[in-house]
């Protein structure tokens, strides 16, 4: 399919009328662009403001506003369209200022046609380029706000983008993950970026359910097709039609429900029990599991076709220990989150308990901390989180009682040199993630609240393989 050609919009700005008549004529017709004239930088801003031109070609030297001015007051409302200055006898001075001030290019009057077209077909480009980068930044924004994921690694970027490129499709995509990584939230983005979002996505716990009563809330059934059968009923799969429907748990459901999926997956569609016909239904399936599949279809718990029916494509959320730089991002966002909720004050974290939630081990990865801070919020007494109160008794440092090295007691086991080592690494690891977070990964004000050189930062920032992008709004 080819893309759709978008119309290039040209400005021309000159207090003479006769060079305006000229460019105009050679633009329009050597560039194919729509052109605007306008005789002064009042006129010009006003046509810009409403028209949003992609290109500006403007004169320098104009009684009242000059093509400085008139360029300055222009990108404080646009910063992506391109700017070409028009430079006569005795204003190279004035252009020279201009391109340093961000204009995109410049000629001297008189000039050759064939220089302005190609200039011009080149800034065109260049806005057109500019302008769609700002757009998709924004959708990429939109949809991290959208989704209510938190998190600024690479990984989990990488994971919403994919979510975002899956969405208008109605591919089956299975997600996986160990538990408490976000599935269920993946498998409502996937959901709310689609063209289904209108309609609810129907949610089936399936080990909550005994096999009967899964096999009849899934498909439905029949009145009498069993004992209190008193009356038909409609399956999820129906209610679920024209939307989504997120089998949670996926590997836990028995064979002979594995079975009747499969033949919804292939033949899209349903039949109740003790039903004869069958249903069409348009349903998008999300399956989602934190066990490991393959080795269920090597012990004979799961039906290989359905496997491969369900994975079309696989979605992999990352444990909390591969994404340890989002740790704080996400603790301060539940923190607020709670604290909102349980109607406290603003609450903050003491460094240490910072460094706890940095350092401890995360088996229930996101829903783990999230409860932990939930909890601490609640046990907290003070305005500021201590160690004790997100790990209670747990907590070596409370244990410890010691100040900050209290922290680091799992490495007195090791050799000396060893655990100095660890304890010089972790400390370093916590304190750039302390400062770089305080400093939305500004590295220079990280610097200078660490109180050192910036190179002396970077050189530490590298070394232990930290991301300072990922630290940034
Ligand atoms: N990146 C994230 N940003 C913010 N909150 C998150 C993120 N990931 C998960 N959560 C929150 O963590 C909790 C657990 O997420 P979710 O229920 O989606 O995980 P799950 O993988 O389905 O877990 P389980 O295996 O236990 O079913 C939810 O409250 C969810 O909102
Ligand atoms: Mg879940």
């Amino acid at each position: 399919m080819k893309a759709e050609k978008k119309e290039k919009r040209v400005l021309v700005v000159d207090d003479e009328r006769d060079m305006l008549i000229l460019l105009k004529k050679v633009i329009a017709k050597k560039c194919g662009c729509t052109v605007q004239v306008a005789e002064s930088g009042q006129a010009a801003l006003d046509i810009a403001e409403s028209w949003t031109p992609d290109v500006v070609l403007t004169d320098i030297k104009m009684p009242g506003m000059d093509g400085l001015e008139f360029l300055q007051r222009l990108h404080e409302f646009d910063q992506t369209v391109s700017s070409i200055i028009m430079t006569g006898y005795g204003t190279i001075e004035m252009a020279v200022q201009a391109l340093k001030e961000g204009a995109y290019d410049f000629f001297e009057k008189p000039f050759e046609n064939d220089k302005i077209v190609h200039a011009v077909d080149r800034a065109v480009e260049r806005t057109q380029l500019l302008r769609e980068n700002v757009q998709l930044h924004n959708l990429l924004v939109k949809h991290h706000k959208e989704t209510g994921f938190v998190g600024r690694s690479k990984k989990l970027n990488q994971i919403l983008d994919l979510l975002a490129r899956l969405a208008p499709s109605k591919a089956t995509v299975l997600i996986r993950g160990e538990s408490g990584t976000g599935k269920e939230l993946a498998a409502r983005a996937l959901h709310d970026m689609s063209n289904r979002a209108d309609r609810r996505m129907i949610t089936v716990n399936c080990p909550a359910l005994p096999e009967q009563i899964l096999e009849s809330e899934l498909f439905g059934y029949k009145k009498g097709a069993f004992t209190g059968a008193d009356r038909d009923k409609d399956g999820l799969f129906l209610e679920a039609n024209g939307s989504t429907i997120l089998l949670d748990e996926i590997a836990d459901i028995p064979v002979s429900i594995q079975t009747k999926l499969l033949r919804v997956l292939q033949e899209k569609e349903i039949q109740p029990l003790g039903q004869t016909r069958t249903y069409p239904v348009d349903v998008r399936v999300i399956a989602s599991t934190n066990q490991n599949l393959e080795e269920k279809i090597e012990r004979g718990e799961f039906r290989e076709d359905l496997y491969y029916r369900l994975n079309v494509v696989s979605v992999v959320m990352p444990s909390l220990a591969e994404i340890p730089n989002d740790i704080p991002l996400l603790a301060q966002h539940f923190l607020e989150l709670y604290c909102e909720e349980h109607g406290r004050e603003e609450l903050e974290f003491m460094p240490e308990a910072l460094q706890c939630l940095l350092r401890r081990p995360w088996r229930g990865n996101i829903r783990e901390l999230q409860n932990t801070i939930n909890r601490a919020v609640l046990l907290c007494n003070g305005d500021l989180i201590t160690p004790h109160d997100l790990m209670g008794d747990e907590s070596e440092f409370s244990r410890e009682s010691g100040g900050p090295m209290g922290t680091q007691t799992c490495f007195l086991h090791l050799p000396y040199k060893e655990a100095k080592e660890e304890v010089l690494s972790y400390f370093t690891r916590s304190y750039l993630a302390n400062i770089l977070t305080s400093n939305q990964g500004n590295v220079s004000a990280a610097a200078r609240q660490g109180g050192m050189e910036r190179q002396a930062l970077q050189r530490l920032i590298r070394r232990f393989g930290v991301e300072a992008r990922e630290y940034r709004p």
